[in-house]
């Protein structure tokens, strides 16, 4: 199994370019299902979820073609209308075939993803919105199972706030008989980008960027040319990491408009921050200043960058409070860290923080994807050597984060 061996206290200096988003990319992905056209995509990033993702469409008939960070999908062949539990297990995003699968052919069989690192994670909002709009569902051997001849829109108003939830309706409901009205619907930057997808391959869709989108159904949508988002997460992962390591970096290609909460944290912190439309630039010379926070829904303080700003607070002047509200267990990254020396104590769902002056480079384990890159950025800090396990999480999520951090000047190394 891999590991990254990183050599502590280097200053960070010079430019990383951002690759496209993970979580714009998976959903857009399974839009490929919805048109028998082509759907040609750029700005794909390299990581394994998007491997994971094009091998379960492929299974399904998906046809790909994939050149660096351009992907052309046409589901002109869909004969497999499954997603089996050894792809749905590696990767709960698989979830997100189930909407275009059955508004497009009427059926769909998708494994039940079960728990996860971060928390329990239910789909109960996907499968009651999808019954809403008519579809009849079983659960059968770990399987959803949903059925129906044509679906009909519907008001569907979610009990809580899901991202891939609100996905995978919105992609359903553009193929269904009528109006949809989706209420208290996600609003990140990510569901933002798979709107303005639909749209382009003829999806009726108002209100994107809202917490309520009015979909028409219409009868067939068609091909489309799309640019994935910029990656707002690998975008902040990376500002965190200038911030706690000290230095002088500027991210390319990314999106400044998406990113105002963490770019205000980290002035906060006492980060000289300068921005254009896609570029960002961090200069940091002092120790951080400890920042407290609680993570909510866009546009608010994203749960996906909470760990990496703990990283942040762990060496900071002064303490500070992080309360994680999204997810129930996202703080195992707290165990790590305290083995680096940092000194963090859990009440409830908030971390508290007392800052210290060094960390000290240790042996540590990655848990799941964002608590790997807050390790990373703990490491870039600390004293000496620190040997990261487990980082197959990290390779899901980040394109090439140990190449992009090398060319800035960290020791970072991939050990086998
Ligand atoms: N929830 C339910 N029932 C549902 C759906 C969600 O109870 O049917 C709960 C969840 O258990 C959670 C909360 O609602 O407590 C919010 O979950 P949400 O559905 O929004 O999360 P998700 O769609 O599964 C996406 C991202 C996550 C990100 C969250 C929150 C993708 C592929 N994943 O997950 O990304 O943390 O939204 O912003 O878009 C990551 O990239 O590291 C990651 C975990």
């Amino acid at each position: 199994m891999d590991k990254l061996l990183i050599r502590g206290g280097n200053r960070l200096s010079g430019e990383i370019i951002i690759s496209g988003a993970k979580n714009a990319a998976l959903p857009i992905l399974c839009a490929g299902l919805l048109t028998a056209d082509t759907v040609q995509l750029s700005n794909v990033p390299h990581l394994q979820d998007v491997t994971t993702m094009l091998k379960l469409l492929r299974q399904m008939g998906l046809r790909v073609e994939q050149d660096g960070a351009r992907v052309a999908l046409n589901g002109g062949a869909i004969d497999r209308l499954e997603a089996p539990y050894e792809m749905v297990k590696t990767m709960r995003a698989s979830i997100l075939v189930l909407g275009p699968l059955v508004a497009r052919f009427g059926e769909a069989r998708v494994s039940l993803p079960g728990g996860c690192a971060i928390g329990s994670r239910p789909v109960d909002q996907h499968i009651k919105g999808l019954q809403a709009m008519g579809a009849e569902i079983t659960i059968e051997a770990g399987y959803i199972h949903a059925k129906a001849k044509k679906l009909k829109g519907a008001r569907i108003a979610t009990d809580m706030i899901t991202v891939t939830g609100t996905e995978n309706l919105l992609m359903a409901a553009t193929l269904a008989d009528g109006e949809t009205v989706l209420d208290n619907a996600a609003r990140e930057p990510e569901v933002t980008d798979l709107a303005n997808l639909l749209v382009a391959m003829g999806a009726r869709i108002d209100g994107i960027g809202t917490a309520r989108l009015v979909v028409q159904g219409v009868e067939r949508l068609h091909g489309a040319s799309h640019a994935v988002i910029a990656d707002r997460i690998e975008t902040g992962t990376f500002l965190c990491a200038a911030a706690a390591a000290g230095g002088d970096v500027t991210l390319k290609n990314t999106r400044t408009d998406i990113l105002d909460v963490a770019l205000d944290k980290l002035r906060e912190a006492g980060v000289i921050v300068t921005s254009g439309d896609d570029w960002i630039r961090v200069q940091m010379a002092a120790r951080p200043k400890a920042v407290s926070f609680r993570t909510t829904e866009y546009p608010g303080f994203p749960t996906d960058m909470q760990a990496q700003f703990m990283a942040l607070n762990c060496i900071a002047e002064g303490s500070s409070r992080v309360t994680e509200t999204i997810f129930e267990n996202r703080f195992m990254h707290v165990q790590e860290m305290n083995r680096l020396g940092a000194s963090i104590t859990i009440e409830g769902h908030t971390a508290i923080i007392e800052g210290i002056d060094k960390l000290v480079g240790a042996p540590v384990m990655a848990t799941d994807l964002r608590a790997s890159a807050s390790l990373v950025i703990a490491a870039l800090a600390a004293q000496g050597e620190t040997l990261i396990d487990r980082i197959y999480h990290l390779d899901r999520g980040y394109d090439r984060m140990e190449a992009k951090l090398s060319a800035v000047g960290a020791h970072i190394q991939r050990v086998k």
